[in-house]
């Protein structure tokens, strides 16, 4: 049978699509579980009532649907002058299959502006995922101040976050900001 795959905006207004960007997110964030810090560590990894902040905060999800079932999902938000990329997350079963990257792809597509991405230090598989799309990690100081900037986190969240940025932050930072 021929495979039917798709990568969609998710609807969500649409409770099933709500449901499944949620479950998406707290099954693939099992793998933080003993590796980010003890103290950042809590089930469920997101609450309905975070992702639907997330949403109200103009998060716009896409998805990539295999037979009709989400098995990934992303977020895009344009903040200020830059986008970011937010909660990228695939199915435990169906990581290492090229999904996150396609949607990646998609996402980049969508922005001519730079664009970053935050993850945790310790989640080196996905530090390593964005830096095979082009990505490259900012320095400490740049980190903080990009965290503070285009980020609502607490304050122990950005000591134990890195920030990548891609080649177009890179360009556009200039050779004068060296901070
Ligand atoms: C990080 C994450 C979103 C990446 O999505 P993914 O679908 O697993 O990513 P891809 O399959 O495109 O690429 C991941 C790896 O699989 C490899 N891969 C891609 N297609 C593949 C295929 N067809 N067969 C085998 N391996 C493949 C890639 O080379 C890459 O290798 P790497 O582990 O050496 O980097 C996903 O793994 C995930 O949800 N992880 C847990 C949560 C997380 O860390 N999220 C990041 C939040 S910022």
């Amino acid at each position: 049978m021929e495979n039917r795959t798709a990568i969609r905006q998710c609807d969500t207004r649409d409770a099933a699509d709500f449901e499944a960007i949620w479950e998406i997110i707290n099954d693939a964030a099992q793998a933080y579980k003993g590796v980010i810090p003890a103290d950042r560590w809590h089930e469920p990894y997101m609450t309905k009532e975070k992702l639907e902040h997330e949403i109200n905060d103009d998060v716009v999800f896409w998805g990539y649907e295999e037979e009709g079932t989400l098995t990934g999902v992303m977020g895009i938000q344009h903040v200020q002058d830059v986008t970011l990329i937010r909660h990228a997350y695939v199915r435990t079963g169906r990581q290492h299959c090229g999904i996150g990257g396609q949607l990646l792809i998609a996402l980049k597509a969508q922005t001519t502006r730079p664009t970053l991405v935050g993850t945790w230090k310790a989640a080196v598989w996905a530090i390593r995922f964005y830096e095979k799309h082009g990505f490259r990690l900012v320095s400490p100081a740049q980190k903080d101040r990009l965290l503070t900037t285009y980020w609502s986190i607490p304050g122990r969240q950005v000591e134990t976050s890195v920030v990548l940025a891609d080649q177009t932050w890179f360009d556009a930072k200039g050779s004068g900001d060296s901070a």
